[in-house]
């Protein structure tokens, strides 16, 4: 290759993150084919106008993904086996678009084969009361128009079943009508930045927090401002602040228990926070995706319950009570803008699944939701507490970290080691972490590690926390 040519797309990101994943997308366009060889990291360098520890850092990243090899005094190749080989070989056979594309890239990659994963986000599957739900979703098929057009807000039945269940778990007081159910929370960002955020608009986020819903949004064109988050979740004195430089048009945040610190949003800090938005008239995107599980004490009801002023748009999910894979999520936003979700939605979807939405509803109309929920909970909090008994166990004050209230995860900061190359090789020995560099705006890394819980037994959290000990840097 004479000429090394890169859109570095992703602005906000590292530089040799960007590189990386440049480079990977050309592997798997097809435009760099297994075993071909990479120019010198130099040569690029100066080709791109980069520092050469930006392209080997580049270089590493690609390397420890499985994209490149090198070989000593030979070079650098594209790996004679690639990571995604099936998508490399299919797009490698498509033509090459001849128009401009704008890069979108995605975090998701396949999980590798066999490893622990301790992900925050992920419920524990193999207790899903599969044969309950393969009976609901039987029982809907049988429904008469069920795989016709349907209602883009929703099955009705299913959006009486969320209002009744939001009425008695999260002291929300909703009319059916008034929900959305979305393919997960996913879709709610995406159609909120549709139906109300304009190129300009700031919308403030927590300055460490999701970044799928910040990609969502941020897609809109609005610029993004990050908010301090500390242990009573997010700064809202910085938030009145940000305020004061130029109006906001919106709030993300994650009050109950903050992503992906687990903080609970203070009171007092909710009061003010609703006091700001209702005066200067932003919106409240509330991202509510693990109310059920709060261990000590009644869970904090949500910012949508003390909505007076119409100013709170209400996120939710059944990703952590049920399972990602149902794809049900749901928005209750004050009128008009309802309606225009409703709207927005027919753009990019049409409506969602009735036959699993009516499946659902039932299954929450029965009770089974709220049996597995509890179920679930008493589960979890028993491996939150043997996940601190063992992380204190084989860290000591090596790994500092609060006790969550709720929640699948805890964040834990560590002392004296690069986080990131801690996650390396903790994956190298099986077990999957998440470093602070994924949750913080500008992608920098801090000394901290979100350790999710609840995916695993405890005798498998034994086994990963045993792990870990052995992968710490120096052990
Ligand atoms: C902060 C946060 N919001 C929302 C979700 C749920 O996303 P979805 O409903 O799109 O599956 C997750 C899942 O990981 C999450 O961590």
């Amino acid at each position: 290759m004479d000429q090394w040519t890169f859109e570095l797309a992703g602005g906000d990101r590292p530089l040799f993150l960007r590189l990386a994943d440049a480079v990977a997308r050309d592997i798997r366009r097809g435009r760099l084919a297994p075993g071909d060889r990479l120019p010198g990291s130099r040569r690029v360098a100066d080709q791109l106008g980069l520092h050469r520890n930006t392209v080997l850092a580049a270089w590493r990243e690609l390397e420890r993904e499985g994209w490149i090899e090198t070989e000593a005094a030979r070079g650098t190749f594209v790996a004679r086996t690639l990571p995604e080989l099936e998508v490399a070989t299919r797009s490698r056979s498509s033509r090459e678009a001849g128009f401009d594309v704008e890069a979108v890239a995605t975090d998701w990659s396949p999980r590798p084969k066999g490893a622990l994963p301790l992900l925050g986000g992920l419920p524990d599957l193999r207790h899903l009361p599969r044969t309950a739900i393969a009976r609901a979703y039987r029982r809907a098929l049988r429904r008469k128009g069920i795989l016709d057009y349907g209602d883009p807000a929703g099955d009705p039945g299913l959006r009486r079943a969320l209002a009744g269940r939001l009425a008695a778990a999260r002291g929300l007081a909703v009319e059916p009508d008034a929900i959305l159910v979305t393919r997960g929370s996913q879709m709610a960002f995406e159609l909120v930045a549709r139906a109300m955020l304009r190129p300009g608009d700031r919308v403030a986020v927590e300055a460490l927090g999701y970044r799928p819903a910040w990609r969502a949004l941020g897609s809109s064109g609005a610029e993004l401002v990050p908010i301090r988050v500390d242990e009573q979740g997010i700064d809202v004195d910085r938030l009145e602040a940000a305020l004061a430089e130029g109006p906001l048009r919106a709030i993300y945040l994650t009050p109950h228990h903050q992503y992906p610190t687990t903080a609970t949003l203070s009171p007092a800090r909710r009061m003010r926070l609703l006091r700001l938005a209702a005066r200067h008239r932003v919106a409240v995107i509330e991202d509510d995706y693990d109310h059920e599980f709060h261990y000590e004490g009644r869970p904090v009801l949500p910012l949508g319950a003390r909505d007076d002023h119409g100013v709170v748009i209400h996120v939710g999910t059944l990703s952590k009570v049920l399972a990602p894979a149902f794809r049900i999520g749901w928005v209750v936003a004050p009128s008009p803008l309802h309606d225009a979700l409703v709207g927005a939605r027919t753009f990019i979807d049409r409506m969602g699944d009735p036959a699993i939405e009516h499946a659902v509803g039932e299954l929450i109309e029965e009770g089974e939701l709220h049996r597995h929920t509890l179920r679930a909970r008493r589960r979890y909090r028993r491996r939150r507490d043997a996940m601190v008994e063992l992380l204190t166990e084989a860290f000591g004050d090596r790994l500092r970290f609060r006790v969550p209230r709720g929640g699948m995860a805890l964040w834990a900061r560590a002392r004296g080691v690069d986080v990131d190359e801690w996650a390396r090789r903790a994956e190298d020995m099986g077990v999957i972490v998440q470093s602070s560099r994924l949750f913080t705006f500008r992608g920098r890394p801090r000394r901290a590690v979100r350790l999710g819980y609840a995916a695993l037994e405890p005798d498998e959290l034994r086994e990963a926390v045993r792990r870990l000990r052995r992968a710490w840097p120096g052990a």
